[in-house]
């Protein structure tokens, strides 16, 4: 599949809750999007030459867009934000490995911390024929977003929040924990911080299923050139340098120095 830069309409850019917003754009490459990658944004503005990379959140082949969900978090975000349905920004997609979990299992858990949720729509609708069951968690009701889309997608949305202002009490990492073995899930595909993959590394030490996360960096080229978003990966004995934007950004838990 070749990468190559487009132009998008913008075809909406609302806020969703607190501070985040979702943008839908389109695309005529709807049909090469896997669940669990990413495009790469060049803002409309000249002061901030280098993209902003967003997960591929959603998408639709009927209407030919995709979606991406972004918490505004510094000049990049705030320009996005003011952007206005019918401008046109440039765009490249889809970036990154992706993960695919057709064919290979029956029953997956995806589970997503505050912004890390965004990746999940698309992971899920690229699922058929896969039964997903879906735990967020945010830090409070503020917060949450895209539980909708996932219910629509998935046979199960569990939500919480670390001070239990919606959904279950607590971190997403013991809620899901406490239901993982007895589910029969067979994968784990989860996206967040880091503090939440060390946690679900700690939590899932004793489980023999096979945990997928994906990574973010900070990045420059966002196609494998310039090696900003190097991370540690341990495979086969071995530890060694890998590009999260074009090796990753999923890797399996087990593989990943933390
Ligand atoms: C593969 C990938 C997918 C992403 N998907 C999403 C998404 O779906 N939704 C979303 O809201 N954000 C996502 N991000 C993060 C998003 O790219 C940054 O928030 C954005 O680039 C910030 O731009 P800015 O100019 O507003 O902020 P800046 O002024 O560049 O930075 C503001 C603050 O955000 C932090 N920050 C900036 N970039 C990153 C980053 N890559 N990782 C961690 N912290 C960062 C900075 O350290 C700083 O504290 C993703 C990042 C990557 C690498
Ligand atoms: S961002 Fe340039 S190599 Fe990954």
């Amino acid at each position: 599949m070749s990468i190559r830069e487009t132009s998008c309409t913008v075809l909406s850019n609302k806020a969703v809750a607190d501070g985040i917003f979702e943008m839908e754009l389109s695309t005529d490459r709807v049909d090469d999007i896997l669940g669990g990658q990413f495009v790469n944004i060049k803002l409309p503005t000249s002061d901030t030459l280098l993209r902003r990379p967003f997960c591929l959140c959603d998408f639709d082949e009927r209407r030919k867009s995709f979606t991406i969900c972004y918490a505004v978090v510094g000049k990049g975000t705030e320009t996005l934000s003011h952007v206005k349905t019918g401008e046109v920004l440039k765009a490249t997609l889809p970036l990154g490995n992706g993960w695919d979990p057709r064919g290979k299992y029956s029953k997956i858990m995806l589970v997503g911390g505050g912004m890390g949720s965004a990746v999940l729509p698309a992971v899920a609708r690229r699922s058929e024929g896969v039964d997903c069951v879906c735990y967020l968690g945010f830090a409070d009701k503020s917060k949450a977003v895209l539980e909708d889309r996932l219910r629509s997608l998935c046979s199960e949305v569990v939500v919480a929040t670390d001070n239990g202002s919606y959904g279950r009490k607590g971190f997403v990492t013991d809620v899901a924990k406490e239901d993982i073995i007895k589910s029969g899930v067979e994968a784990v595909f989860c996206c967040g911080p880091e503090v939440m993959y060390k946690a679900l590394k700690r939590a899932l030490a004793d489980v023999d299923i096979p945990v997928y996360i994906s990574l973010e960096q900070r990045m420059g080229c966002g196609i494998g050139a310039c090696l900003v978003c190097n991370c540690m990966i341990e495979r086969d004995g071995k530890q060694g340098y890998y590009r999260v934007c074009k090796d990753g950004p999923v890797f399996k838990l087990s593989e990943v120095v933390l």
